[in-house]
């Protein structure tokens, strides 16, 4: 990149899914001049007529606002924006899934890159916010050299670290920014972008690519690792009769455990956890790098999405006769995403037993639904969608409550005494107070606490 050479500081993202959603809402919030292009023109209509796709605390205030001012534009021909718009930066953010193998699918950001090459003209800093394999920014440093482009063009690697339900803040006031790059006028370049949320002080690190990639994994690895931990600890505590939230509690004071993602449950979820550490898994194996420890985080929480189905077959040995009210698809609270909710593989398994399940979620039965049409082997028939939790009690004998939305905490006693019949509660959650379940006159079961 020439000496002091300072880029536009307009904008463009490719791809308006959750993170290039949220990128570029929040960066056009803090004063850019941004263009988020996706070639499903159906999204772009959408958001033109100012509804977001998504449910996400606080995103739908910023994109209006943003739109209001002047900053924030949606398109559907990238060719045409790049051409026209000019950013000095484009950030990618198409989705990377992972393949059935395990491996994660970068054909997206390929296909991202080589259009973003065929109309780019002038010099600009591509940033890549799809999580990818580590190798991802030297592979494309290879392709941009074979094109031979006249422009310079610098790729930075810039994991996100945002949290569904959370996205908007995490973006805003991160606890930390990382970026990965060869040059470092570019690094500082996007550094400068970053400037207003970093005040507070949260570390930026520059480092190369590679580390950078491997740091988003590993972020995701740690977390989800902790997850398992407690949970395995969780099946012991059932076994032995000890209690995990006393376990969570202790483990909390030591400063050295620290205190957070150690909440026992029905397993983690979500598009972000399970897809990276397959991913983790995979690039060791094809490196031939053991990798056991990553393996036995997936392994145990597989086995924890199935933690009720035993006790619910003792419970009710006749499940053709049997209906039992789930609480919660959502993977976790505050979003309608359901992808790899633990939710749905106590369905499929309750339902393919015989059971009956009427289904509540405040704001995941549209994505349910879609799932529901796209995996024909659930038998729907057995499954009632409800609009009111209350409604998801009536005629069953257990409640199982699978994601921990506040309203499902909120006034138990009186759903219970009102709607409920039946005679077991599953806590999934630990939502509630097992004494005070029993106390209502419920048998009561929670994760590790027996
Ligand atoms: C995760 C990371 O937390 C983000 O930093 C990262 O940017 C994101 O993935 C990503 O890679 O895009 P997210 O998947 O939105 O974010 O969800 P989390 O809030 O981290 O929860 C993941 C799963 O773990 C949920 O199913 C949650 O219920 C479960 N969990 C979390 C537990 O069971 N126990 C805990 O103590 C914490």
């Amino acid at each position: 990149m020439k000496d002091g050479f300072f880029p536009s500081s307009d904008i463009v993202v490719v791809g308006a899914g959750y993170v290039g959603l949220v990128s570029g809402a929040c960066l056009a919030h803090l004063g850019n001049k941004v263009h988020i292009v996706d070639s499903n023109a159906q999204k772009i209509d959408t958001l033109n007529r100012g509804q977001i796709p998504i449910f996400e605390p606080g995103l739908s205030e910023i994109v209006l606002e943003s739109r209001k001012k002047g900053r924030l534009f949606f398109h559907s021909d990238l060719s045409e924006t790049l051409k026209i718009q000019k950013p000095g930066f484009i950030f990618l953010a198409v989705g990377t899934p992972d393949r059935p193998d395990g491996s994660c699918n970068t054909d997206f950001l390929f296909a991202a890159f080589d259009g973003v090459l065929d109309s780019v003209s002038q010099d600009t800093i591509l940033v890549v916010k799809s999580t990818v394999p580590v190798g991802t920014s030297s592979e494309l440093n290879k392709k941009l050299q074979k094109k031979s482009s006249p422009y310079n063009i610098h790729i930075i690697n810039n994991p996100e670290f945002l949290k569904e339900g959370h996205a908007v803040e995490d973006f805003l006031r991160p606890e930390r920014v990382v970026l990965g790059g060869n040059s470092s006028e570019a690094l500082s370049a996007v550094e400068r972008l970053y400037e207003p949320v970093v005040r507070g002080g949260a570390p930026i690190f520059k480092t190369d690519p590679a580390t950078a990639e491997l740091s988003k994994l590993s972020a995701n690895l740690a977390l989800a690792s902790r997850v398992s931990l407690i949970n395995q600890i969780a099946q012991l505590s059932d076994v032995v009769g000890a209690n995990v939230r006393d376990i969570e509690k202790i483990l909390k004071s030591d400063s050295r455990i620290g205190g957070k993602y150690l909440y026992a449950g029905l397993g983690f979820g979500g598009s972000c956890f399970p897809k990276d550490i397959k991913n983790f898994v995979t690039l060791c194996k094809n490196l031939e790098v053991p990798s056991p420890f990553a393996q036995a985080v997936l392994v145990q929480n597989e086995i924890q999405k199935k933690t009720f189905l035993k006790p619910i077959l003792n419970a009710f040995p006749k499940p053709e006769v049997t209906t039992l009210a789930i609480w919660g698809v959502a993977f976790k609270p505050n979003t309608d995403d359901i992808r790899e909710s633990p939710t749905l593989v106590l369905i499929e398994e309750l339902t393919r037993a015989g059971f009956s399940v009427k289904v509540h979620d405040p704001k995941a039965l549209p994505s349910f639904s879609e799932w529901l049409n796209q995996t024909p082997h659930v038998p729907s028939h057995k499954i009632t969608q409800c609009s009111t939790k209350e409604d998801a009690l009536l005629g069953a004998k257990a409640l199982v409550v699978a994601t921990e939305w506040p309203e499902y905490a909120q006034g138990i006693e009186l759903s219970l005494k009102n709607y409920f019949k039946g005679t077991h509660v599953f806590d999934g959650k630990n939502l509630y107070k097992p004494k005070h379940i029993r106390e209502l006159g419920f048998i009561y079961r929670g994760i590790g606490q027996s």
